[in-house]
C-alpha cells in the first residue's frame, strides 16, 4: 500500500507538473531612463537617503553603504518592499510599508541605476519556467535558509531568512540577482535566466500550494510534519497498547 500510494503521489506530482515545461527568460530591460525621471529621483534622493549613502551615493561609513553600481535591480527590490529609506542603522534592513509611489520609486530607481552600470530590473513573463525544475532548485539554493515551504528561518546574530510569502515574481528575481543583506548573490553564472524563471515560478506555486492527499499543516515543512507524526503515531501506539493491557 505505501508503494502503491508513493507511485500515485509521483503520478500526481507529474500531472501537475507536466504542463508548465514552456521556459522564458526573463529578458533585462535595456531602455534608458528619461533624464527627467533621473532629476525627480535625484531630489527624492537629496531628502531621504543622502544622510546614509552620501550626496554622490558614495556610502557614509557606519550608516549606509555605496549606491554606485548596484543598479536598478537593487533599489527597486529595497524600494519596493520597503526596507529603504532606513530610520537608523539596524542589524537587518526589514519588509516594512512601501513609503513611496509607484512613480516615485521609479524616479529612484533611475537615479541610482545613474550612479553607475548594474544588474536591470528583471522582467518576468508571468507562467514561464519548469516547476519540476523550480522545485530542485529551491530545494538545493534557497531551501537551507528560507526552509522547505518558504516559511523563513532563523540564521544567528539576530539575523534572519524572511518568509517568502509576500515576495512578488519580480522582488525574488530581484533578490537572487542582488542578494540582499545576508543572502548570497544567484548571478547569471550560477543560475541562468531560464532557472531563475523557473525559481521565480516555484515560490509563487509555494504561495498556494496544492496539497494533494492530506492537511497543509499551516505549510511550515517537514520538521512540524515529523513532530505531528511522532505524537500521533505515538499517541496511538500508546492507546493501543493500553487498550491491549486492559483486554488481557
Ligand atoms: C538610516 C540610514 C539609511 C537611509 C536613510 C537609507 N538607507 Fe539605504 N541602506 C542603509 C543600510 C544600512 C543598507 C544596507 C542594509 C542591508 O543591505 O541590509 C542600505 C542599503 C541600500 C541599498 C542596497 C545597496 C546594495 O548594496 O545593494 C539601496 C539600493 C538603498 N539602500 C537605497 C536607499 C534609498 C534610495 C534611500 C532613500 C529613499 C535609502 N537607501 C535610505 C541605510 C540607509
Ligand atoms: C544564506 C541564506 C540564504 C539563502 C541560501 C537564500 N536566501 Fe533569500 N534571503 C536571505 C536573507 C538573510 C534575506 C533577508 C535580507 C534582508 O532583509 O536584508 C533574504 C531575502 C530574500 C527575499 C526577500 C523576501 C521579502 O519578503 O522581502 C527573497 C524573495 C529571497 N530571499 C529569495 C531567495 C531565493 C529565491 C533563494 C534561492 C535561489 C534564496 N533567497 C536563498 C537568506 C538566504
Amino acid at each position: 500500500m505505501v508503494a502503491v500510494g508513493l507511485v500515485a503521489g509521483a503520478l500526481a506530482f507529474g500531472a501537475l507538473t507536466a504542463g508548465a515545461a514552456q521556459v522564458r527568460p526573463p529578458a533585462t530591460t535595456t531602455t534608458a531612463p528619461a533624464r527627467a525621471e533621473v532629476a525627480a529621483g535625484a531630489q527624492l534622493y537629496a531628502v531621504a537617503c543622502t544622510t546614509c549613502h552620501g550626496t554622490e551615493g558614495q556610502g557614509v561609513t557606519d550608516r549606509g553603504p555605496t549606491l554606485i553600481g548596484v543598479g536598478a535591480a537593487s533599489a527597486d527590490f529595497y524600494l519596493s518592499t520597503g526596507r529603504m529609506p532606513l530610520d537608523r542603522p539596524r542589524a537587518q534592513a526589514e519588509r516594512k510599508r512601501v513609503a513611496y509611489s509607484a512613480v516615485q520609486i521609479r524616479q529612484l530607481v533611475a537615479f541610482v541605476a545613474s550612479l553607475g552600470a548594474g544588474p536591470a530590473v528583471p522582467r518576468i513573463v508571468t507562467g514561464s519556467g519548469d516547476l519540476a525544475e523550480g522545485n530542485r532548485l529551491y530545494a538545493n539554493n534557497c531551501a537551507p535558509c528560507h526552509s522547505s515551504a518558504a516559511a523563513g528561518g532563523a540564521l544567528g546574530h539576530a539575523v534572519y531568512a524572511p518568509p517568502l510569502n509576500r515576495a512578488t515574481a519580480v522582488q525574488v528575481a530581484e533578490a537572487m540577482r542582488v542578494g540582499p543583506g545576508a543572502m548570497p548573490v544567484f548571478g547569471p553564472a550560477t543560475l541562468d535566466d531560464a532557472q531563475a524563471a523557473s525559481v521565480v515560478r516555484y515560490v509563487q506555486y509555494l504561495h498556494r500550494p496544492d496539497d494533494r492527499g492530506g492537511l497543509g499543516l499551516g505549510h511550515l515543512g517537514p520538521i512540524p510534519e515529523g513532530f505531528v507524526a511522532w505524537v500521533v503515531g505515538l499517541g496511538a501506539m500508546l492507546v493501543a497498547v493500553r487498550w491491549i493491557g486492559t483486554k488481557t
